[in-house]
């Protein structure tokens, strides 16, 4: 079984997903990651995305690897190279919006979040997956938060990766990746139909994994 999350960067998709899956036992598939891991490989790579032999190419060659064995936990890796810390840095989060639009991409990350999904139970996050990956799915939630608490959350995130940042430079970042996740033309990030709306911006972290595990035991 898999249960979806969607929302937007720093809504608190990541740390709600990881303690649901922990909670109930199931797998955490961050499919965020795999476009982050994408990009990074086109940045060593080299890879022109405005030419799209360059991109079937290279996508033709990449070795991507994901470990869910470790609970609640995901480590992705680029032939054996665990790449899970390097894909959070600021060049990738800057890049990985293009990298994300492109639709071979998009088809290829589909594809191998269905395959990896079809045995066991997940809680799968991100920004199409109840919308496009899997528009059926029993439970779907969409997650979101005022903008300020979002940059709040995202400043913790870099000071944990010991990344200096400036607040208004993280909120700027948000709005660009916003306006681009929402209006890209392929699997635009929106509130799936029938999809449960959590807003997490007056929320304790426990009250939203709260809110969620209520609907799903009801
Ligand atoms: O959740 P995140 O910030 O790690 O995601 C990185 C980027 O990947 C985000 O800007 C949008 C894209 N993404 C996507 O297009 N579809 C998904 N299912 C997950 C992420």
């Amino acid at each position: 079984m898999v249960i979806t999350i969607d929302g937007a960067a720093g809504v608190g998709k990541t740390s709600t997903a990881k303690e649901l899956a922990r909670r109930l036992g199931y797998q955490y598939f961050d499919t965020g990651a795999m476009y982050r891991a994408v990009t990074l490989f086109f940045i060593r790579e080299n890879v022109d995305l405005s030419s799209r032999s360059e991109v079937v190419k290279s996508l033709d060659s990449i070795k991507l690897n994901i470990d869910f064995s470790s609970e609640s936990e995901m480590q992705i890796f680029l032939d054996e190279d665990d790449i899970s810390l390097k894909i959070r840095s600021q060049e990738v989060t800057s890049k990985v919006s293009a990298v994300s639009a492109l639709k071979d991409v998009r088809e290829m990350m589909v594809n191998i979040q269905r395959s990896f999904t079809a045995n066991g139970n997940f809680v799968v996050e991100g920004r199409d997956i109840g919308t496009v990956v899997f528009p059926d799915a029993k439970y779907k939630f969409y997650l979101q938060a005022d903008y300020d608490i979002r940059a709040e959350r995202r400043l913790a995130d870099f000071e944990k990766l010991n990344e200096a940042k400036n607040i208004n430079e993280i909120k700027e970042d948000l709005e660009k990746r916003d306006k681009y996740d929402s209006s890209r033309k392929l699997s635009p990030l929106k509130k799936p139909d029938n999809a449960i709306i959590i807003d997490t911006t007056l929320c304790t972290f426990e009250e939203q994994v709260y809110k969620i595990l209520k609907h799903i035991e009801k």
